[in-house]
């Protein structure tokens, strides 16, 4: 096959460069959008009389024609062809003949490119924001059904305070509501038309960039020729606020894992989400999670393998960049897969064991801070109730007591103030219960934060 360039060279590539040199093994993922942005050129150049009106809607019907062969598998770019740009542009060539070679008329692959890859992000974006959006509305039904299963809170991962499972579960909806907005925001900055800066100066062929603009969607174009075909921030961007919802996802994971070990057993797996050992028949191991929890790497190594591929480039366009396509692609992929599963996982997989949920907090001095602020509410200083509470914990360690085993007459040993109503204000319920703080965990804040949420989610 001749290259469209072939005029220029004596002696033809050699095959293994050739292949080195290709894209179309995965730059055909793009073959819609190419398409569609060729459409919009074509009807552009015949709108400003560069080609004519019936040469234009030659074009625009060879280029339809081949987006139903590709629908029905008639077909199938591949390799020899360089790239999906010139596979569809030789392609509309053999279709209606010579006419076909003025489509590139006014633009490069460069812009084609740049247009075709926003063009197919954009669409991405807003796929992934219905799978957060579905996520939150799974994360948002398992909140409403805990709101008086309690959960031991942890700081450093040793007890610190009990919690509403809702309100540990409700964090996570926050995390992912701040990814959607985050991707809300990179979208603004992938939906710009770099389309007509051509290669990177420009063109003398009279085209009108803001139509091709409007044709394709975008909300505005950028005015420089230069960055715009240079310009790879918006793919980085991307990744980055991949990177963010695969470290939402990788520490929900880990939560997942311990809490349906032996130790924990906060909660089990369904069969329809845990798979079996090979070799050990009691073994119910936790796949989903640990995967999703492995594939954030690979999300980050291609944030970190995008940046360095751009960082030494000089304008304009280098061909540098044609390796932002597989990390785009990958993360996208990886990104969704792994919101699927998680969703997946809370509709069905994942079952909380309300029993030792609420066992948990009683076995231990998660209740101390409020054994102090008992003190506090008798005007006992509070670094002094501190320390007060400090040595009770030591002495019931040293005891092999819990709190509510050490009789009154004890408490009263350690500050006088100590009262019979110290039970009931170290009850994990009623603990939980007093942090009334606005965003804190008690029932009547977990109530409100359930109905904001079902009021932004639901409605
Ligand atoms: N396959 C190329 C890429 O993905 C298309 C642009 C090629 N441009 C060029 N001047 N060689 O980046």
């Amino acid at each position: 096959m001749s290259k469209a360039w072939s005029a220029r060279f004596e002696t033809s590539l050699n095959p293994f460069i050739q292949e080195f040199n290709a894209s179309i093994q995965f730059d055909k993922t793009l073959i819609i959008e190419d398409i569609d942005c060729s459409i919009a050129h074509a009807r552009m150049l015949g709108k400003q009389h560069v080609i004519t009106k019936e040469e234009s809607q030659k074009i625009i019907e060879g280029l339809k024609e081949i987006k139903i062969d590709y629908q029905k598998c008639i077909f199938e770019p591949a390799f020899p062809s360089e790239d999906i740009h010139y596979a569809i542009e030789n392609l509309l060539i053999s279709k209606i003949g010579d006419l076909g070679k003025k489509l590139h008329t006014g633009r490069s692959r460069n812009d084609q490119v740049a247009t075709d890859i926003r063009l197919w992000l954009r669409k991405k974006i807003n796929e992934i924001d219905d799978l957060l959006f579905s996520f939150q509305k799974s994360l948002l039904k398992i909140a409403q059904q805990n709101i008086n299963v309690l959960i031991p809170g942890y700081t450093h991962l040793q007890r610190a305070q009990p919690l509403s499972l809702s309100h540990h579960i409700l964090a996570y909806l926050e995390m992912f509501q701040r990814d959607r907005d985050r991707l809300k925001e990179v979208q603004t900055r992938v939906n710009i038309s770099p389309l007509g800066a051509a290669a990177l100066a420009g063109t003398k062929i009279n085209i009108d960039r803001y139509m091709t603009a409007q044709e394709l969607g975008f909300k505005t174009i950028y005015m420089n020729s230069i960055d715009a075909v240079s310009d790879r921030d918006f793919a980085i961007e991307f990744l980055s606020s991949s990177s963010l919802i695969m470290t939402h996802l990788s520490r929900l994971s880990e939560e997942i894992i311990f809490w349906v070990t032996d130790e924990f057993a906060f909660a089990q797996l369904t069969d329809t989400c845990a798979t079996g050992s090979s070799l050990m028949p009691q073994k119910k191991n936790p796949d989903v999670p640990e995967l999703i929890r492995g594939k954030t790497g690979r999300v980050f190594g291609h944030l970190q393998g995008l940046l360095t591929t751009v960082k030494g480039l000089p304008l304009a366009y280098n061909k540098d960049l044609q390796e932002d396509k597989e990390p785009i692609f990958d993360t996208a992929k990886t990104v969704s897969d792994c919101l699927k599963a998680m969703t997946i996982l809370f509709d069905e997989g994942l079952k909380f064991n309300e029993f030792n949920l609420m066992q948990s907090v009683e076995k231990d001095f998660s209740n101390a801070t409020d054994i102090a602020d008992y003190l506090v509410n008798k005007g006992v200083a509070f670094r002094e109730a501190y320390q007060i509470v400090g040595s009770i914990v030591m002495f019931c360690v040293s005891k092999k007591i819990l709190f509510k085993e050490l009789p009154l007459n004890e408490f009263r040993r350690f500050h006088q103030a100590f009262d019979e109503d110290i039970y009931e204000n170290i009850l994990p319920k009623n603990v939980v219960n007093s942090r009334n703080s606005v965003g804190g965990t008690s029932f009547k804040r977990v109530e409100e934060e359930l109905l904001s949420w079902k009021n932004r989610l639901l409605n």
